[in-house]
């Protein structure tokens, strides 16, 4: 078998407007098959496959469909959205010109987080530049009957708007709040019609895609994890920043890579996502193994997890949106068990009570925050029992008091 090339997807060089005029060239179904052939799942942190949310908006009867780029970039430790945009924002919105055009929308937006309004203008004036350019507008670059335009719209710093579904309500001028699914926005989106959201990531690959083609982004990454991953590495380390990396690549070479030393545990996936310890170094980012919307955070030999663990919780508690009660109810709860830990007050059977808590977190809340929330917490505790001792005397035992 060919060796895989470790070479970049997104930096790698591309002429303006190539992959939005190959696109046009290979027609609206040729897209959807090249995206659908490509395996390319969305890099939001869901891993959906890109190419079955797109055709399954595209086959809808409806003549109104939207575009909509996920940059509410809330998740802590996450920036790597924030450079695509700054730096490469043409790319991103090619991306999404394309979609426009396979699923047969006239109109995208672009969701933008509250904290980057900073940037507003110099995006305004690449869209502007794109008019100019016949990228956007009427007849795209020529294509009869082809037209599609971008919109701005500013998230007002709420993670929960992250969500997909938040995210149309906060559009659509509700509360930001995760609506029941099924319905899933490719059928019933923003204001009922189909919708597809993808995440500035997923857009950016897109425009690679289509100018390169299947067999060179297929040429990256591993079997099941097709093409690279961009990351943003912080914590303790030395080269804190945003990587590209192929699928595949294991934390140890990620530790080395960013000049982190004395390294204690690396949690991936940002708050929601799970900490890894030394005996797991070997394992890789991929679907099929440590999958990620993009945060690493590193931790050296002086963190305390449970400060760490506590810090997520009481991000989580805030932004929790309060609608379902395993959520709601359960992030206090295992706040204050953090506390119990730290004091040496937990005992070995409150203990069992808070895994069985964290599972019905996972598998009962209605969306991907409450189902993740509590990830740091079980992993900190599976993984990494020096932190916390457990109470050995016969205390009162510590029940659930809601
Ligand atoms: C609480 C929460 C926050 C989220 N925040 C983001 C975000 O900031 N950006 C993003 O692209 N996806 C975010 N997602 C995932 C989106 O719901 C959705 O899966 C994603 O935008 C789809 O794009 P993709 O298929 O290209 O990954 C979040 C999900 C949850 C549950
Ligand atoms: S899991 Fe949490 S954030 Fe999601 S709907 Fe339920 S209460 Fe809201």
């Amino acid at each position: 078998m060919e060796a895989k090339r470790k070479g970049p997807v997104i930096f790698s060089e591309i002429k303006p407007y190539a992959g939005l005029k190959q696109a046009l060239e290979l027609g609206e179904s040729g897209v959807l098959k090249l995206v659908q052939d490509s395996n390319l799942k969305g890099r939001g942190g869901a891993g959906f496959p890109t190419g079955l949310k797109w055709k399954l908006a595209a086959e809808s009867a409806d003549k109104e469909k939207f575009v909509v780029c996920n940059a509410d970039e809330g998740e802590p430790g996450t920036f790597k959205d924030r450079v695509l945009l700054t730096e490469y924002p043409v790319l991103v919105f090619e991306g999404m010109v394309i979609a426009g055009f396979a699923i047969g929308a006239e109109k995208g937006f672009l969701y933008l987080r509250g904290e980057y309004k900073s940037f507003i203008l110099s995006i305004e004036k690449e869209l502007e530049r794109m008019r100019k350019d016949g990228a956007l507008g009427k007849d795209i670059l020529g294509k009869k009957g082809f037209n599609f335009d971008i919109e701005i719209r500013i998230g007002a710093g709420a993670y929960i708007c992250g969500e997909e579904t938040a995210l149309i309500e906060s559009m659509e001028g509700q509360r930001g709040e995760p609506r029941n699914r099924p319905p899933f926005p490719v059928d019933t989106g923003y204001y009922r019609h189909p919708t597809t959201v993808n995440n500035v990531e997923t857009f950016a690959i897109i425009t690679h895609l289509a100018a390169k083609g299947v067999s060179w982004f297929k040429s990256i990454g591993t079997e099941k994890s097709v093409g690279s991953k961009l990351l943003s590495i912080s914590g303790d380390c030395k080269k804190s920043g945003v990587y590209e990396v192929p699928f595949g690549i294991t934390i140890k070479q990620i530790i080395k890579m960013s000049g982190a030393e004395n390294t204690k545990a690396v949690q991936v996936g940002g708050a929601s996502g799970v900490c890894v310890s030394k005996k797991e170094f070997n394992r890789s980012i991929s679907y099929e193994d440590l999958s990620t919307g993009g945060s690493i955070i590193i931790f050296n030999e002086e963190r305390n997890l449970l400060d760490a663990v506590k810090n997520f919780l009481t991000f989580f508690e805030e932004e929790s949106c309060g609608q379902c009660t395993p959520c709601r109810e359960g992030i206090p709860v295992l706040i204050e068990a953090v506390d119990l830990l730290r004091k040496g007050e937990c005992t070995q059977e409150y203990l069992k009570d808070l895994f069985s808590l964290g599972e019905t977190m996972q598998l009962a809340s209605k969306c991907g925050l409450g189902q993740s929330c509590p990830n740091a917490f079980l992993s900190v505790l599976n993984n990494f029992k020096k932190e916390y001792s457990l109470s050995k005397a016969n205390k009162k035992e510590k029940k659930f008091n809601g």
